[in-house]
C-alpha cells in the first residue's frame, strides 16, 4: 500500500466519506450553477449547449476530478507541494498557476456574491412586492453604479469566507458544508417544482433539452468547455486540496463521480427553476449576466408569493457562493501553510485581506473604472473571469491531465483509485480519457479558438 508521507494529522481530514463529498460537491456547486449556467444557456441557445456541456462532463470533468484527487491524497499537500514532490519541481507550474487562478477567481467572485448578499438582505426586508415593482428595475443598476455599496457587500462576503477557512478543515470547511448543502438542496428542490409546475414549465423544458445544433459553434463550445472546468472547481488545485484531506479508505472514484453528478444535477435544476418565471413572464432567456439580479427580481416582485421566493432564491444564492468560495480560498492558504509553514489563522487572514485588495477594481469595474476596457471590450471583472474560465482553467486542467496520463506510474494512479478495497474495474477506460481524450479535447478547443481551422 502507498503510504502518505507527510503527517495527516497536522493537516486535518475530513471526518468521513460524506464529509468529503459535501465538501467538493460544496465546491462545484455555486454561482457558476445558479447564476452562470442559467445565463450562458440562455445566450447560446439551450439545448445543444446543455448536451455538450454534459458531454465535457462526462469525458474531461469526471476523468480530472479523479486525477485531482488522486494526486492530492496520495501527496497529502497543496497543488504546489503535490507536483513538487511527485516529479521534483518540473511540473510545478502547474501548481502556481492553480494559486494564480484561485487567488484571481476569488477576487471577483467575492464581488459577484456580494451582490447575491445584498439582494438578499433587500429580499429579507421585502423589496420585491408588487408596490415596489417599478423601482425594482434599477435596483441592479444603481448596485453596479455605487462603488461604496459594492465594496461594502463584497467585503462582507470576504469576512463570511474567512470566518469558515479559519475554523479548519472539519469544524470550519466541513461543517459549514453539512449544514448549508442540505439547505441548498430543499430551496432549489421546491424552486424546481414551482418552476415546472408554471405556464412557462413545458417551453422550459423544451428550451433546456431539445438540441438545435446549429447553435452549437465553436464559442459556445469553448465557453461550454471553460464552464465544465469552472463549475466542477477543476485545472486549479482546488478538489486536488480538498483530496489531500480524504481518508485512505474512501474510493475517490466514487466520490469524484457523485459530485459531478450533484454539480449536473443542480445546474440543471437552477435552469428549471429559473427558466420557467423567465418564459412565463414572456422575458429574454439571453438576458446576460444580469438575468438572476436584474429579470428575476422583476419578477419575484409581480408573482404570487414572490417575497418568500425572493428570500429562498438568494439565500440559495448565498450558500452556494459561500460553498465554493471557501475552497478558493483554501487552495491558497494551504499553500501558505503547507510551503511557508504558516499558521491557519494567519495564512487565512492575510490572504483573504490580499486578495479582497485584488478584488477592488472589479468591484468599481461597473462605476469608477467602467471606462476601462480590457479583453474584447469586457470590463476589469468579466475580463478576469473569461481569462480565469476559458484560458487558466483548460490550460491547468490540461496539465494536470497530461501530467497523470503521461507521468503518473500506474501503480501510483491505480493503488490510489483501489484504496477503500473498491476493485477499480473502469482504470483503463479512466486511464484512456485522461491520457488521450481530456488533452485532445482542451487541445482542440484552444487551436480553433486561436483560430487554426
Ligand atoms: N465551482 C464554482 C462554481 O461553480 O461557482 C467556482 C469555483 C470554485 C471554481 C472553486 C474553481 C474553484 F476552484
Amino acid at each position: 500500500m502507498i503510504q502518505s508521507t507527510s503527517p495527516t494529522h497536522k493537516r486535518g481530514l475530513w471526518s468521513s466519506r460524506l464529509g468529503f463529498i459535501m465538501a467538493s460537491a460544496g465546491s462545484a456547486i455555486g454561482l457558476g450553477n445558479i447564476w452562470k449556467f442559467p445565463y450562458i444557456t440562455g445566450m447560446h441557445g439551450g439545448g445543444a449547449f446543455v448536451l455538450f456541456f454534459i458531454f465535457c462532463i462526462v469525458t474531461v470533468g469526471i476523468p480530472l476530478m479523479i486525477a485531482e484527487m488522486i494526486i492530492g491524497r496520495h501527496t497529502r499537500k497543496d497543488p504546489v507541494g503535490a507536483f513538487r514532490k511527485l516529479n521534483q519541481g518540473r511540473w510545478v507550474l502547474a501548481g502556481w498557476l492553480g494559486i494564480i487562478a484561485g487567488f484571481l477567481i476569488l477576487s471577483y467572485y467575492c464581488v459577484i456574491a456580494g451582490w447575491a448578499v445584498n439582494y438578499l438582505w433587500l429580499a429579507l426586508q421585502g423589496t420585491f412586492t408588487p408596490e415596489h415593482a417599478a423601482k425594482v428595475p434599477q435596483l441592479f443598476t444603481g448596485l453596479l453604479a455605487s462603488d461604496v455599496r459594492q465594496l461594502f457587500w463584497q467585503a462582507v462576503f470576504m469576512g463570511m469566507t474567512v470566518f469558515i477557512v479559519i475554523g479548519g478543515v472539519k469544524s470550519g470547511l466541513e461543517r459549514a458544508n453539512k449544514i448549508m448543502m442540505p439547505v441548498l438542496f430543499m430551496i432549489l428542490v421546491i424552486l424546481a417544482t414551482m418552476g415546472l409546475r408554471s405556464p412557462g414549465g413545458t417551453t422550459a423544458l423544451s428550451f433546456l433539452f431539445s438540441p438545435d445544433w446549429s447553435k452549437l459553434d465553436p464559442p459556445a463550445m469553448l465557453e461550454a468547455l471553460g464552464h465544465a472546468f469552472f463549475s466542477l472547481s477543476l485545472g486549479m488545485g482546488a478538489m486536488l486540496t480538498y483530496g489531500s484531506y480524504a481518508e485512505e479508505k474512501t474510493s475517490i472514484p466514487n466520490v469524484a463521480v457523485t459530485v459531478c453528478f450533484m454539480d449536473t444535477l443542480v445546474a440543471l435544476l437552477s435552469g428549471l427553476a429559473i427558466f420557467p418565471i423567465v418564459f412565463t413572464y414572456g422575458m429574454e432567456p439571453a438576458a446576460g449576466p444580469g438575468l438572476v439580479f436584474k429579470t428575476l427580481p422583476i419578477l419575484f416582485s409581480q408573482m404570487p408569493g414572490g417575497v418568500l421566493i425572493a428570500v429562498l432564491f438568494f439565500l440559495l444564492l448565498v450558500f452556494a457562493a459561500l460553498t465554493s468560495s471557501i475552497s478558493l480560498l483554501e487552495v491558497v492558504v494551504a499553500y501558505y501553510c503547507d510551503e511557508n509553514k504558516w499558521g491557519r489563522k494567519k495564512a487565512t487572514l492575510i490572504m483573504g485581506g490580499i486578495i479582497f485588495l485584488v478584488g477592488v477594481p472589479s468591484a468599481l469595474s461597473n462605476s469608477m473604472l467602467k471606462d476601462l476596457h480590457f479583453i474584447g471590450g469586457r470590463n476589469f471583472l468579466d475580463s478576469i473571469d473569461f481569462l480565469c474560465t476559458n484560458y487558466i482553467l483548460p490550460l491547468g486542467g490540461l496539465f494536470i491531465a497530461i501530467f497523470t496520463g503521461w507521468a503518473l506510474t500506474r501503480g501510483l494512479a491505480k493503488g490510489e483509485l483501489e484504496k477503500g478495497a473498491v476493485r477499480f474495474h473502469l482504470y483503463p477506460a479512466w486511464h484512456f480519457l485522461i491520457k488521450y481524450v481530456s488533452p485532445v479535447l482542451v487541445a482542440l478547443v484552444f487551436l480553433n479558438k486561436a483560430g487554426f481551422f
